[in-house]
């Protein structure tokens, strides 16, 4: 069975939600805490194994580069002022994981953003995890999603259940549930007017895909007008091959939205190493 080495990562979206915090920096560069979003999805697969890592990016996402690659002056400097413990963490970012870049050259979708990592992933499945979306969970959500496919063999969706109003934020599943958080998909609905499903299983930008996915991509990469989502696949490969869905254990975070980036920064604030029991004892206070 072929092992889940390789991530990719699409990074191009241009962050206007975040506007102006993201006119001159990449949005998975905001930070929770001390950590940029895009560290916290590097740490989520490796810790579920993942080798390497392609970053499908575009204008004005060098940052990300910088910060993924080693920096001697940074090293240079820390080293010089004694400061070893940041030495060591800053030295630790650019060793965690092999790291390679691609440049995804017209806004075109996800599904084209993943397109463009093909060559790079190669005959395999693969990991992709999207930018805005970070579970807290004891076990990575990604391992989650490469557990289900280890028993399954085939492509494995991320989801969570949300209020039945918020359905129109996502793509919304349909299926038959086969175990306890698996359904098998019939149906994969993005972005749906309430009134057009009656499920209320959202996907969360984590998916295990597999060589088909690629496949399909690209047969529909000039067919379709305007931007090529990766629901366009899914929706073509239902019905030829089973897709699945598992409802991810954990508390999910949406960092592409501004309510749900402070709910992150709230939560992974009270549980930082060192400033956890500070901002603990503060939002306890705000809130008496
Ligand atoms: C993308 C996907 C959508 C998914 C969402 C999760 O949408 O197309 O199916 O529910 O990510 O974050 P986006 O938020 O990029 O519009």
């Amino acid at each position: 069975m072929a092992k889940i080495r390789k991530a990719i990562l699409p990074v191009g979206g241009f962050g206007t939600r975040f506007l102006p915090a993201t006119k001159a920096q990449p949005k998975e560069m905001l930070p929770i805490v001390d950590k940029p979003i895009v560290q916290h999805l590097v740490e989520e697969a490796v810790n579920a194994g993942i080798e390497q890592i392609v970053f499908v990016t575009g204008k004005g996402k060098r940052a990300i580069e910088d910060h993924f690659d080693a920096n001697f002056e940074l090293e240079y400097a820390l080293k010089a002022k004694g400061k070893e413990e940041a030495l060591e963490q800053v030295k630790a970012i650019s060793n965690m994981a092999e790291f390679f870049f691609v440049r995804q050259q017209y806004a075109r979708g996800n599904g084209d953003a993943i397109l463009t990592a093909r060559s790079f992933i190669g005959d395999e499945p693969c990991a992709v995890l999207f930018g805005d979306d970070l579970v807290d969970s004891e076990i990575p959500a990604i391992q989650q999603l490469i557990d289900v496919y280890e028993k399954y063999q085939d492509v494995v969706i991320a989801l969570t259940k949300v209020p039945h109003d918020d359905v129109s934020k996502y793509g919304v599943v349909e299926g038959m549930k086969i175990e306890d958080r698996i359904t098998e998909l019939s149906k994969f609905i993005e972005k749906p007017a309430p009134s057009e499903t009656t499920s209320d299983l959202a996907v969360i930008g984590k998916y295990i895909i597999t060589p088909e996915v690629f496949d399909q991509l690209a047969y529909m990469s000039d067919k379709v007008e305007g931007e090529l989502g990766l629901d366009n696949a899914f929706n073509q490969l239902l019905g030829k091959q089973p897709l699945y869905g598992y409802e991810i254990e954990g508390r999910r975070y949406d960092c592409g939205d501004k309510f749900g980036y402070i709910q992150a920064t709230i939560d992974y604030g009270m549980k930082h190493p060192v400033i956890g029991k500070e901002v603990s004892e503060y939002v306890k206070r705000i809130c008496e």
